[in-house]
């Protein structure tokens, strides 16, 4: 069968060697094979770069986070100090309060036309576990995950920890970084299982209309042995009058082999309370219950209850911090488009712009260092200007990097302006 774009990896062929995990004094044969096939996250390495420089007293501008710079809204944060006042303070059951669930019922059926019952719903410790929870109660050795790329750093890595094997397809940005039917097509085999799906994106901010999801739909009816992990959690960050729909609620008929995972960590700036939760067939959610029961049980009682408070109380802020990321978004991509050698397409979501970088490809910096890759860019960056931005191939597609705009419009202009000043310096 013809894989056009597709690229098969399990661990080790996607260059993934274990540079975390430096064992010191403890035996390389103590840790398990398993740490030797997945990688950590570059973007939360980044982070910590920029942190480490900026503790060293560097003028260091990280635009690596992946969340909001806005603050919890009160209303959220009063509903966890009640909790706490109110003794909400014990093992609740395994897949959420009865009043979460309910809450995401309900808010499932509000924002997307899609009916499940509280046994079709699980809430986990963040959107991760959920999608994690997924893998590990589904995939066998052997068993293929669908990953369009560019995607986010921890899918492959889950399917690996899984022992399933991603199967990446390039989504080229000539079609906005989205993956086409054909394509789809082409990279499932029968051993596909799942499709992962994640519009808005991270990193690239793409996201697919109702009739680019349907076009995907129509190809995945052809072939009822794949399931849709469908990554919603950029749904409310859309911009200029996009409106966000989700797989089950355009093709129904997938609504049976779809797991619609959302959370409450990026819209509600909750990413540090650490729920997430999905909706999907009941055999399913019953599965990833008892891998939760046997891993981490219930996500934190106070987190729950001021989720509950999230998706039932006022949504203003929303729009409101909406204008924003917009305003940045419009600014960041036109300085970006005038620095020499960078090209920024304009994203319909998220916070996150992907800019290609391949026009400073096989120029010199001025210490008379080439520009290879897009990882040398940004190091270029860090070491020049201080700016912390992530290279693109951790994501899965170079030569480009990531820029978060979750941060004041001041300092994304002050980095544009030292992002250009960089290119402009190429010889
Ligand atoms: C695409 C995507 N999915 C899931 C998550 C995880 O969300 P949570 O913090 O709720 O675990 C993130 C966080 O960065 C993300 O970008």
């Amino acid at each position: 069968m013809q894989r056009d774009n597709a690229v098969r990896c399990a661990g080790g062929s996607l260059g993934l060697a274990c540079p975390a995990v430096t064992p010191g004094a403890i035996a390389m044969s103590f840790l398990a094979q398993r740490l030797g096939r997945i990688k950590p996250s570059a973007t939360i390495a980044v982070t910590q770069k920029a942190r480490d420089l900026k503790a060293a007293g560097r003028d260091v501008i990280g635009l690596g986070a992946g969340e909001p710079d806005f603050d919890t809204p009160d209303s959220i944060k009063e509903a966890a100090i009640k909790a706490i006042r109110a003794g909400d303070t014990k093992y609740t059951a395994v897949d959420g309060t009865p009043a979460l669930k309910a809450a995401i019922v309900a808010k499932f059926k509000r924002e997307n036309g899609l009916t499940y019952a509280a046994d079709q719903v699980i809430v986990g410790t963040g959107g991760k576990q959920v999608l994690y929870n997924a893998l590990m109660a589904t995939l066998n050795p052997g068993d293929e995950v669908i990953v369009p790329a560019p995607y986010w750093v921890s899918y492959p890595e889950m399917v690996v920890l899984a022992e399933g094997t991603p199967v990446t397809v390039a989504c080229p940005a000539n079609n906005g970084f989205k993956l086409r039917p054909e394509d789809l097509e082409a990279a499932i085999t029968p051993k596909t299982k799942w499709l992962i799906l994640n519009s808005p994106s991270n990193p690239s901010g793409a996201a697919y209309t109702a009739a680019e999801l349907k076009a995907l739909g129509e190809v995945l009816k052809r072939h009822p042995q794949v399931h849709v992990l469908t990554d919603d959690m950029y749904e409310h960050l859309v911009y200029d009058g996009f409106e966000f729909t989700t797989p089950a609620q355009v093709t129904p008929e997938l609504y049976e082999r779809t797991l619609t995972m959302n959370g409450v960590s990026k819209a509600y700036c909750m990413t540090g309370w650490r729920i997430g939760y999905g909706g999907g067939p009941k055999a399913l959610v019953k599965a990833m219950t008892t891998i939760q029961s046997q891993s981490t049980s219930n996500p934190s009682s106070v987190s729950q209850a001021a989720a509950v408070a999230a998706l039932n109380g006022p949504q203003d802020f929303i729009a409101e911090h909406n204008k924003h990321f917009k305003a940045r978004r419009d600014r960041v991509v036109a300085m970006l488009n005038e620095a020499p050698g960078l090209h920024c397409h304009k994203p319909e979501g998220a916070f996150y712009v992907y800019p290609s970088c391949a026009g400073t490809l096989g120029r010199k910096t001025p210490e008379g260092k080439t520009i290879e890759s897009d990882e040398d860019f940004v190091t270029y960056l860090l070491e020049r200007e201080g700016v912390a931005v992530v290279q693109g191939s951790a994501f899965g597609m170079a030569p480009y990097f990531r820029i978060s705009y979750a941060t004041s419009m001041d300092l994304l202009e002050a980095a544009c302006t030292r992002i250009k000043r960089a290119c402009e310096a190429l010889g």
